[in-house]
């Protein structure tokens, strides 16, 4: 059984590609992996969020990963600030990492280039922070996008770079979840390439029928084909794409063949799309508002979550200073 470890931003609500993107092969990974999520709070402090929404953040994307199937009978699902291990690996590890390597980050660059008013020293070390979540734990695997590639690379940078310093094979060198081709990019519905937060063309997993149906409704469509057989544009393939991971293939069919036969009504096909959308978000929505009210519930994910979560990166911890040269009086 592999370790895996994948840490969630505590920003933004859950959309529809969040979930075919990413979420929903987690609730397949978790059954066959030893799985640690953590709501990666320490890293937002990176851009100041006001502290009187920090918390309901945190709680939002705790319920929705619940709610959307993350299951803390079989995972552990912790708060990243409720475990201190983490600070005190994260201190450890930035003794070797270097200035210069950090300063070349990516995302550093970017972040530097978005707030150069706030260039702070978390930003910089941002990647020795992710290293210690995913070291932390001695993780193998770790499912991330595009754009977390290159912190991955870094950690392995560092596992290997404490290897070798301390002349011990002790951290793990963790390389991508590997989904097997299965992750699907969900499109925008306004006949851009994806989903995503900031181009603000998401449906979310805990709006209600209503609101979905609006949106499609209001998806970008073109005046219908010409010819008989001709290749969809852009914006119709878009819904085509999306039809296709939450209707039949029957359903998919019957449009592709109205297409086909120049018979398409992007009426039927919008209907039909909002209904299949809304059977898929439903019972999450219904679930996100449950366990929203249940502070019980929660406070018993989080509690059974964070001592499961530091008993590993304590164990970490005392191997890593025992590495080190620490010695207690
Ligand atoms: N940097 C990741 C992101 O922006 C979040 C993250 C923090 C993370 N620590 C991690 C992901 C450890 C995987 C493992 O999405």
């Amino acid at each position: 059984m592999e370790t895996v470890v994948s840490g969630i931003r505590s920003t933004g609500n859950l959309h529809l590609g969040n979930y075919f993107g990413a979420l929903r092969n987690f609730i397949k990974m978790q059954e066959e992996n030893k799985c640690f999520f953590f709501i990666a709070d320490y890293h937002s402090l990176t851009t100041h969020p006001d502290p009187k929404i920090l918390h309901g953040n945190v709680k939002n994307v705790l319920t929705e990963y619940l709610a959307a199937g993350i299951d803390p009978d079989i995972s552990t699902i912790y708060v990243q600030s409720d475990v201190p291990e983490v600070c005190e690996l994260y201190l450890l590890l930035n003794m070797h990492a270097y200035m210069g390597e950090l300063a070349k980050t990516v995302s550093f660059k970017e972040k530097a280039r978005k707030q150069p008013e706030n260039v702070n020293a978390g930003l910089l070390t941002y990647p020795t922070l992710m290293a210690a979540d995913i070291l932390m734990h001695n993780a193998n695997k770790v499912p991330v996008g595009k754009d977390q590639e290159q912190h991955l690379e870094m950690t392995r940078k560092f596992a290997r770079r404490f290897n070798n310093f301390y002349n011990v094979e002790y951290f793990k060198e963790p390389v991508a979840y590997n989904f097997g081709g299965e992750l699907i990019k969900i499109p925008g519905l306004d006949g851009s390439g994806k989903m995503g937060k900031s181009e603000g063309n998401c449906i979310y997993l805990a709006e209600d029928a209503k609101s979905i149906e609006k949106k499609v409704k209001r998806a970008l469509t073109d005046e219908g084909p010409k010819e008989p057989n001709s290749v969809k544009p852009e914006c119709i393939e878009n819904l085509f794409t999306i039809l296709k991971v939450v209707s039949t293939d029957e359903v998919v069919k019957h449009f592709d063949e109205k297409w086909n036969t120049c018979e398409i009504r992007y009426g039927d096909l919008k209907k039909q799309l909002a209904e299949d959308i809304i059977a898929v978000t439903s019972p999450i929505r219904e679930r996100i508002l449950e366990i929203q009210n249940d502070d019980a519930y929660l406070h018993k994910v989080v509690t059974e979550g964070t001592a499961r979560a530091r008993e590993s990166a304590s164990k970490t911890l005392k191997e890593v200073r025992e590495i080190m040269g620490f010695k207690n009086f």
